[in-house]
């Protein structure tokens, strides 16, 4: 930011010389062209993103709801799986991984990032340190990782990720206090620029939990005033909106509300809140599942995708990508090659749904129930 005083151009201005602040511009470094390219390519037709980064403790729970112990060969071999999924490169642009898969080899020796690359996906890497209590607040938290990010942004693109993520989150039924959001907002704005600076697009995800008995009308009251503040700190902090994603949750009522929405209701609340707050410079809107069912999510997305969008409006699911590929597979070698059919099944449902042609005709019950888990953590 520089200050300078302006030029006087009449009478009156000359006897009453002013001073005006000149905010520096988005940025433009050398990274800039990049950052766009990266985030066009990630938001291209028919695509989203697989999100894979599950910390080590909640891939653990991951693993153990198939009876398998947390274990670092255990997590290599359940990663393997998804990244050398044959095909995936058809329906997924990018995959989010956590650092131990950024630096980690498939058990035959090549790195899972080459593998990735392979296919053509790109790589990405969860660059927060997670949420901690928010002091003087009701329950609610902050996200940690500022320290340091600029290094760790700076060795992750030299390991080859070229976006990140970070996820704040707000809470309906804790607050959300003005506070908490102003925080979350402002955490997003300061990471958004740091990964910018280091070459990696991204991804801003304050997520809304789906937890509450509130209704949709609240949830698009609060995620407006989320995204306000979003927008007016990455503004702020000369974020290049052509260089980051969005990664928001869908507008819903809590879950614990007594009536469901139609994707069709869904779809119209979500829109109409991301009309009003983003603009469309931003390239990609890649929804997080929050615990919806891997039916729901794909409904929902195909919804929000039967007229055309300002931005690419796409997925990047963990949930709702990975569910019945972790059910299919059960830690077992022979059982390795269907689960990853199961992944590209979903994968390709997804895709369909990002260009607003899913039919959910071939779905399996299974696909309709529901992943809601009430303080869920990431
Ligand atoms: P879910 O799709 O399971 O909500 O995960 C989203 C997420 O934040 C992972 O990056």
């Amino acid at each position: 930011m520089s200050t300078l005083s302006a030029r006087p151009t009449s009478a009156v201005s000359r006897s009453r010389r002013t001073t005006v602040t000149v905010q520096a511009a988005a940025y433009n470094g050398s990274y800039a062209e990049e950052l766009v390219a990266t985030a066009n390519k990630i938001a291209s037709p028919g695509k989203g993103i697989l999100a894979m980064d599950e910390s080590n403790a909640t891939c653990g729970k991951r693993l153990e709801s198939i009876g398998l112990e947390n274990t670092v060969e255990n997590r290599q071999a359940y990663r393997e799986l998804l990244v050398t999924t044959p095909g995936l490169g058809q329906y997924i642009s990018g995959a989010i991984l956590f650092e131990e898969t950024l630096y980690q080899d498939t058990r035959k020796g090549t790195s899972m990032v080459a593998e990735l690359n392979k296919s053509g996906l790109v790589p990405g890497i969860k660059v927060d340190k997670g949420l901690h209590p928010f002091a003087n607040t009701n329950g609610e938290s902050w996200c940690a990782g500022l320290d340091g990010l600029a290094q760790r942004c700076a060795d992750y693109y030299k390991q080859g990720a070229r976006f990140a993520k970070w996820r704040s989150v707000v809470s309906i039924p804790a607050g959300p206090t003005s506070i908490a959001v102003r925080d979350c907002a402002y955490g997003l704005a300061r990471y958004a620029a740091i990964a910018q600076n280091a070459g990696l697009v991204p991804i801003v995800e304050p997520e809304i939990l789906l937890d509450g008995e509130h209704d949709i009308d609240r949830t698009l009251e609060v995620a407006e005033m989320t995204w306000a503040e979003t927008f007016k700190y990455l503004a702020d902090n000369n974020v290049l909106f052509e260089g980051i994603l969005l990664k928001p949750s869908m507008v819903t009522p809590g879950a614990e509300h007594p009536k469901r929405s139609t994707p069709e209701e869904v779809a119209s609340y979500t829109l109409k809140m991301l009309r009003r707050r983003v603009p469309p410079a931003v390239p990609g809107i890649m929804f997080l599942s929050g615990g919806q069912s891997e039916l729901e999510s794909t409904l929902n997305l195909n919804a929000m995708n039967q007229s055309p969008n300002p931005w690419h409006v796409s997925f990047s699911y963990a949930r709702a990508l990975q569910n019945t590929v972790l059910k299919t597979w059960k830690g077992e070698e022979a059982n390795v090659q269907i689960a990853q059919e199961s992944l590209l099944k979903r994968a390709k449902a997804n895709s369909d749904a990002q260009l607003g042609k899913y039919d959910a005709s071939g779905e399996s019950a299974d696909a309709a129930k529901g992943m809601f888990e009430k303080g869920y953590t990431y």
